[in-house]
């Protein structure tokens, strides 16, 4: 029978930078992954309504028939979807800025998921993200969300001890920017075009092996580039890369060395060189606000000038791998076509010499009843030993939030490889209680 089918989506966190590349994306992709309705929730309605007025217009031009609604009722928000794509910030760039500062005026990383930063943030995520999920089981019980909210690694042991029977999926775009760049490097079209083994935790994982879609094997050919370059590409490729993100994808090529069997993520550089971190780091201007000083100020720029001119004829917003890869997600879902996608989850053997209990990332293969992971065996003695410390560190914030307790969080803190000591594990965490006293709950 004909396949009729069209799709309600609900972009939760519309107000998020990342919402009008979305927008964009299941636009231009209506013939693959049609659309009847499109929904945005947030919270704030004014940071919202700028981002949601312009893609009205937008949508007006290029595919009147789609309903759209921006609210900040839950359940208008919730009723009648089929997908929700979550990228919420709890605490927003401000709380962001502070899981930056406090660390690094201890001597210690201060970053968005990572260390300190990462576990703060995550305790302000966890209610944020679980509410979502109550939101959709209650309004819409049949939908999948797809989550990118932030600490992906914490929210995702939250939800998977807290909700574990809910259907939220946690990803990650970290990896498929990195393959985008593989693509490039050995002169492919994209990541589609690339077949991997990779394993780990979220923003903590190496790829065990990368071959063409005819099985011809691009590891060699890929080392010797990272071992140079990192995953750098440079010219038109990265027009546009902001300066902290150019100096990342470059610092590969040291992560890489530790480890020439594998090729790693670009969040290790936290924990393999943090002290390099640190001493690249301006305690005054964190990555908050490069964002705000660059990606949030275009992409509200360009808001408004779409609503100022009444037209987005000639916008320059665009797909980009993050919104791709969450449009070809629900696509492998709504038409179960078993694409081979990573994704954050429950272990349950996938390597199976780590906690079946722990959360990891995996590729999957994404059909009508969700992800189903593949088996990646063993992690070396090197890897499991950083994911089984590192995996620790998010069991016990998730621990600290259920039980309410300070020395669970205290013992994340420390425990962290990027925290050099318990002392100073606790002077940044007293620090950051009273930070987030409007968001964590009251620790014993
Ligand atoms: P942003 O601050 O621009 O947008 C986040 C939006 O969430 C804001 O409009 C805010 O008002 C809203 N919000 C906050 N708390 C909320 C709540 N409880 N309910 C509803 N809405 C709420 O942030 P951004 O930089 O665009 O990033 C959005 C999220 O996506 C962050 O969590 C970020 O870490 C994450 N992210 C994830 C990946 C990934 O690969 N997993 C990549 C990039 C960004
Ligand atoms: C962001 O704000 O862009 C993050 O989600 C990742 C980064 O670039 O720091």
């Amino acid at each position: 029978a004909k396949d009729d089918r069209k799709f309600s989506v609900l972009i939760a966190g519309g107000g998020s930078t990342y919402t009008p590349g979305i927008v964009l994306t299941l636009l231009n992709g209506l013939d693959k992954f049609p659309l009847r309705k499109l929904k945005f929730y947030d919270n704030d309605g004014e940071r919202q309504k700028k981002i949601a007025d312009a893609t009205a217009i937008l949508i007006k031009e290029r595919a009147p028939e789609i309903e759209f609604e921006a609210t900040t009722d839950p359940k208008e928000a919730f009723t009648d979807v089929d997908f929700v794509m979550a990228q919420i910030r709890v605490g927003k760039y401000a709380m962001r800025s502070l899981d930056e500062k406090i660390p690094l005026k201890h001597g210690v990383v201060g970053q968005e998921t990572t260390g300190p930063g990462g576990i703060a943030y995550g305790l302000r995520s966890i209610p944020g993200v679980i509410e979502l999920v109550d939101y959709m089981e209650k309004y819409s019980p049949n939908a999948w969300m797809l989550n990118y909210s932030n600490p992906a690694a914490i929210v995702a042991e939250a939800t998977r001890r807290l909700r574990p029977n809910s259907k939220i999926i946690n990803i990650c775009d970290m990896p498929i920017d990195i393959m985008d760049r593989m693509a490039a490097i050995v002169g492919l079209k994209d990541r589609n075009d690339l077949v991997f083994r990779y394993y780990g935790l979220n923003h903590f994982g190496w790829w065990t092996e990368i071959t063409d879609k005819q099985g011809n094997d691009l590891m060699p050919q890929l080392k010797e580039y990272v071992s140079k370059n990192g995953y750098w590409v440079g010219g038109d490729y990265d027009k546009g890369t902001e300066a902290s993100w150019e100096s990342t994808f470059k610092k590969a090529a040291d992560v890489y060395k530790l480890d020439p069997t594998t090729l790693p993520n670009t969040y290790l550089k936290y924990y393999m060189y943090p002290s390099w971190v640190v001493k690249h780091s301006d305690p005054n201007y964190t990555r908050t606000d490069e964002v705000e000083a660059h990606r949030q100020k275009l992409v509200f720029g360009e808001c408004k000038r779409i609503v100022d001119n009444g037209t987005a004829k000639d916008t320059d917003f665009k797909p980009d791998e993050h919104s791709t890869y969450i449009v070809d997600l629900c696509t492998a879902i709504a038409y179960n076509t078993h694409q081979r996608m990573l994704a954050i989850i429950p272990n349950e053997g996938a390597i199976s010499n780590i906690d079946p209990t722990a959360t990891v990332e995996v590729p999957c293969l994404f059909g009508s009843n969700g992800p189903e992971r593949l088996s990646m065996g063993k992690a070396a003695t090197y890897q499991k030993g950083m994911i089984t410390e590192q995996n620790s560190v998010e069991k016990l914030a998730v621990d600290a939030w259920v039980e309410h307790s300070y020395t669970k969080l205290w013992q994340a803190f420390s425990l962290c490889k990027i925290v050099p000591d318990a002392g100073i594990a606790k002077d940044i965490l007293d620090e950051m209680i009273v930070a987030n006293k409007d968001f964590w709950p009251e620790l014993k």
